[in-house]
């Protein structure tokens, strides 16, 4: 993997399968290749542009913070339900890591410069690119379902435990916001 997924993603390391754990690296590393953003815009830009202009939380805040809700969740209902309800803890860190790579090539630069929704966004929003990526990179399906059905587009999906896990974890860092917005 390079230096610059290295540092954005020190969650990598806790994919134990060293197959997976590139696979992941690739998809970012793709993604970021692809993307009008580079991998320093992501430290900066807001997580979300449906909460105005006030939200201050950034790109990679908000990612990262889903990945360490979902690892934390996973553990703790392997603790508590174990082999009656098993999370397959790589797929679910692995899908936490990918759910939002499309996102990258949802984004242009208007004329200042600023990152927005472009064309291929609003045709393919990220649960579809992020798929696409996935998969050129040689991302199982099992993680793929969790970047397919992560967000409201999934709610017709039957999901696993760990795209559960991931929909929740997202969307538990994103309503709130949505409903109380920083003023
Ligand atoms: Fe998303």
């Amino acid at each position: 993997m390079n230096e610059a997924v290295r540092k954005l993603w020190p969650e990598l390391d806790w994919i134990r399968d060293e197959a997976l754990r590139e696979k992941t690296a690739r998809t970012w590393e793709v993604a970021l290749e692809r993307s009008v953003l580079s991998a320093e815009d992501l430290g900066v830009i807001p997580f979300t542009l449906l909460c105005g202009p006030d939200l201050k939380v950034n790109f990679m805040d908000h990612k990262r913070c889903v990945v360490h809700i979902a690892r934390a969740s996973g553990e703790k209902m392997n603790q508590f339900f174990g082999n009656d309800l098993p999370v397959n803890m790589d797929v679910l860190i692995s899908g936490a890591i990918l759910a939002d790579v499309g996102k990258l090539l949802e984004y242009e630069l208007d004329d200042s410069g600023k990152a927005v929704q472009g064309t291929y966004g609003r045709y393919l929003r990220h649960p579809f690119s992020g798929v696409s990526l996935a998969e050129e990179c040689g991302v199982p399906p099992e993680v793929c379902h969790i970047i397919a059905a992560h967000a409201h587009e999934g709610d017709l999906v039957k999901r696993t435990t760990e795209a559960y896990i991931v929909h929740h974890a997202d969307f538990m860092t994103f309503l709130p916001f949505k409903s109380h917005p920083a003023t």
